[in-house]
């Protein structure tokens, strides 16, 4: 034996025979190797190499090859079978040598590479945005792939209808790029550029590029300024065939609720601007073959208005004085003063009779100018009671009274009191203010009697008498009392009380420390009429809400008196709060919560409810695990539950008194993936082109299509839904069997085989 190397790629071992009789002859190859490419999925797993050749004796071939290092290869007569093939192994170049009596030859070398065409990238394609009669360019970008060559043809909208192409329609053969020379309206769609290696018999097709064709539409309105108070309009001019439908909005908010739509929605009029409607405001034209739209500004400022201003008034001499102008408007208004005609300082401290005059402030923006104009008067006279004097005042036994001293007197005076003869001054009980009022607290019937209060100051002196009478004191005859009821029922609280006989009384109701207004909430509130000294509240089917401290005030125009209770309401439960969603499986999901409110009566059971992504707006009762979740527990198992999808979960308490509000929903959880338990049905085929073969199958209630050459590929769902799939066919017989896989394509995950 002589060993050979062969083209340095190889090792052949090549065994020579002795030379037979003279009707033999060498070996003469029949068939030899070819490349071969080896596509990465192929579902025969195996390379056949084949080498026959004519000779006589028979030839044998070189079987050696690696034989011990690598069990994957074999022979069957001349030919190279290599099961299983490994990429990083098996590429190469490989030739046969024949060997007879009469020598050796060696075949042609044929390599033996792996072929590959990936899917397509799953991120969204960018849409290609074109207007009527220019040209467009759709790129392909094909995947990584092996060989180098490829074919391609693309989509529109459906699967599996190919574009034809014609004057306006190229596909470029080395980059697969989609050229549409004058676009028109029927251009737009979905594009979907369809790649296939004919070397691997693989086809694979991208996202749909969406064609956008817009409408030849011009929108445009400016940047505007508006007044508060002023009507605007805004603008928005579309030109478009067909005439297209204009959609206003505020990206910065709602359109302001006094929005008026004129001209078939080309006009926004905004009646009676406020601050709040500035803004950033769009403009949106679409028909059918697009839209465009346009953004711009509305601000919105004022006109300069008074906040406060000065007005004409006296004021006594030595008194201090701050005049206030204060305006309002956009931009900031600026103010100016004036003292007749000229700037003038506008504070105060101890008036002069020269201070006297008139007075301007102006407000100013760029918008306009704004006056105030008044008269200060300093006036200098002695205290007179004359238009005011002290009055005749009634108080309640242990009320607080206070007896008012208001003379007219420049400078301010001094006061004092007199009660009778016996002068007051400032105790524990009696307070004589600054103002000249005089104050006691819990008055008693030794506080009747006669009272004069005298003002002085550096002009004269005078005085005024008025007189204090005692009233009986308001007393709650008839308190509320606690009590107790349950949802729907009916309460009442009690309420009486004595008062003085000439004084008008009312009652006033508070709950929890907000008084009740029975008017407004007379669905609920009532009161019943018993007399004018009793103030009885009836509460008519009472909610939870009307539970908490009632509080009933007896007041008269001299006091008041008030007196509580408590309103316990017995109900259904609250919702169960806390809800949260552990131990995910393929069927089943534990959920934990939290009770929530049992409103005075034991919660004896908890229900949850689900709802999925096939029925977004329908809650059903789930299955659980224990199947009655007691009212002391606050988990359990939901079962029974379906893989892959997506469930929201909620739990309503039930107490004897009725079924309470549901918690708020869970987060949506996944349930996992799970093998699917039905097989596809209504598989039928046919169609196609050479090489081709349409099948179509049923999963469920979506039909998929499926188009093929004859080793692998992908397909969609008619609906054109985000998914992705797979097969491999395996040719069998006469028949080609699928395995299919079915794959969203958001998701990198095999939802089910
Ligand atoms: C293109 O696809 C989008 C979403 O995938 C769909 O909303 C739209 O209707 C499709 N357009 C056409 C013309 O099929
Ligand atoms: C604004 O429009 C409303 C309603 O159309 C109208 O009543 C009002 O007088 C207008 N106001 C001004 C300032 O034009
Ligand atoms: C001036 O008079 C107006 C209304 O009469 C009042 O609202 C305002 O507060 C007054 N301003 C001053 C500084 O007293
Ligand atoms: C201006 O103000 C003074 C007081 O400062 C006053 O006496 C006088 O009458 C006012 N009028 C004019 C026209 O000067
Ligand atoms: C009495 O007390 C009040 C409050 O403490 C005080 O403002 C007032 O000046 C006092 N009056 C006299 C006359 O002392
Ligand atoms: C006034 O009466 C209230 C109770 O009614 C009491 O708390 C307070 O101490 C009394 N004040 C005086 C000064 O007697
Ligand atoms: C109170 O004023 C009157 C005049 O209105 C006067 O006759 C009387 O003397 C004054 N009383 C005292 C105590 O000053
Ligand atoms: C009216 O009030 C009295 C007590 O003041 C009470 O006894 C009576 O039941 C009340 N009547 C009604 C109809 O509420
Ligand atoms: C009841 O009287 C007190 C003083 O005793 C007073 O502060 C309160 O405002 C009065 N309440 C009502 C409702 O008038």
């Amino acid at each position: 034996c002589h060993v050979v190397i062969c083209c340095g790629i190889k090792l052949l071992l090549v065994c020579l025979l002795p030379a037979g009789d003279a009707t033999g002859y060498g070996p003469v190859f029949e068939e030899q190797p070819v490349d071969t490419i080896y596509p990465e999925e192929s579902p025969e797993a195996k390379i056949t190499m084949n080498c026959r050749a004519r000779a006589n004796p028979p030839a044998t071939y070189n079987r050696d090859i690696d034989m011990d290092a690598d069990d994957h290869y074999s022979f069957v007569g001349g030919n190279l079978v290599i099961s299983n093939p490994v990429k990083n192994k098996h590429v190469g170049m490989y030739s046969c040598v024949a060997t007879n009596d009469y020598g050796a030859i060696i075949s042609r070398e044929a390599s033996v590479q792996f072929g590959y065409l990936d899917f397509f990238s799953s991120e969204e394609r960018q849409s290609v945005r074109v207007k009527e009669g220019q040209g467009a360019v759709l790129l392909c970008a094909p995947p990584p792939h092996y060989p180098g060559m490829l074919s391609f043809r693309w989509m529109l909208n459906e699967f599996p209808i190919f574009i034809q192409l014609d004057k306006r329609r190229f596909v470029s053969q080395t980059t697969g790029n989609l050229y549409i020379s004058k676009v028109d309206a029927s251009d737009s769609g979905n594009y979907s550029c369809f790649v296939s290696s004919p070397s691997i018999s693989k086809s694979v097709f991208s996202k749909f590029i969406p064609l956008k064709y817009p409408a030849d539409l011009k929108v445009t309105f400016p940047d505007t300024t508006a007044l508060v108070g002023q009507n605007i309009t805004l603008e928005c001019f579309a030109l478009g065939n067909p005439i297209p439908v204009i959609r206003w909005r505020k990206l910065d908010g709602q359109l302001p609720s006094t929005h008026e739509l004129g001209m078939s929605g080309a006009h926004l009029h905004l009646n009676n601007v406020q601050f709040e409607d500035a803004g950033t405001y769009q403009c949106e034209a679409m028909n059918s073959k697009g839209k465009d739209y346009h953004s711009a500004r509305v601000s919105v400022e004022a006109y300069p208005e008074w906040v406060d201003h000065i007005n004409s008034t006296e004021k006594a001499i030595d008194s201090d004085y701050t005049m206030s102008c204060v305006a309002s408007g956009k931009p900031k208004p600026y103010v100016r003063w004036l003292k007749n005609g000229t700037v003038k300082e506008m504070k105060f401290t101890g008036l002069t009779f020269e201070d006297s005059g008139m007075y301007q402030c102006i407000a100013e923006n760029h918008h306009g100018v704004i006056y105030a104009n008044a008269e200060l008067r300093v006036i200098a006279c002695a205290p007179t009671f004359e238009h005011n004097p002290v009055k005749r005042v009634l108080g309640a036994k242990n009320s607080r009274v206070v007896i008012k001293c208001q003379p007219k007197a420049a400078p301010k005076p001094s006061f004092s009191w007199s009660k009778g003869t016996e002068l007051l001054s400032n105790s524990t009980r009696m307070f004589i203010w600054e103002d000249g009022s005089l104050e006691i607290l819990n008055v008693t019937l030794a506080d009747e009697g006669r009272y004069t209060c005298f003002a002085k100051n550096d002009r004269g002196k005078a005085n005024s008498t008025g007189s204090l009478s005692i009233t009986e004191a308001t007393k709650i005859t008839l308190a509320p009392s606690n009590a107790d009821v349950t949802v729907g029922e009916s309460a009442r609280m009690q309420c009486a009380a004595s008062h003085d006989s000439s004084l008008d009384i009312t009652f006033i109701w508070s709950l929890d420390g907000h008084v009740i207004d029975l008017h407004k909430d007379r669905q609920h509130y009532e009161r019943t009429p018993n007399g004018s000294s009793n103030g009885e509240l009836l509460i008519k089917n009472t909610q939870l809400k009307h539970a908490g401290r009632y509080s009933c005030t007896a007041q008269t125009p001299l006091d008041n008196v008030t007196a509580s209770a408590q309103l316990v309401v017995r109900g259904p439960p609250g919702p169960p709060g806390g809800l949260r969603v552990t131990d995910i499986t393929d069927k089943s999901v534990r959920l934990q919560w939290s009770c929530g409110a049992d409103n005075h009566s034991p919660i004896s059971k908890y229900t949850i409810q689900y709802r999925d992504s096939f029925s977004k707006d329908v809650w059903k009762d789930a299955t659980t695990s224990p199947e009655v979740i007691e009212g002391n527990v606050e988990t359990a198992t939901v079962v029974d539950l379906f893989p892959w999808t997506e469930y929201e979960f909620r739990v309503i308490a039930t107490n004897t008194l009725g079924t309470g509000d549901p918690s708020t929903p869970s987060a949506e959880v996944l349930t996992l993936e799970a093998v699917p338990v039905v097989a596809p049905s209504d598989i039928s085929g046919g169609g196609g082109t050479s090489r081709e073969l349409t099948i179509t199958w049923t999963v469920g209630l979506a039909t998929f299509h499926l188009s093929c050459s004859d080793g692998g590929g992908n397909a969609m769902n008619s609906a054109n839904q985000k998914l992705l799939i797979q097969y491999k066919g395996t040719l069998k017989g006469d028949m080609l069997l699928f395995h299919i896989s079915l794959i969203p394509q958001s998701q990198d995950k095999i939802k089910g085989i």
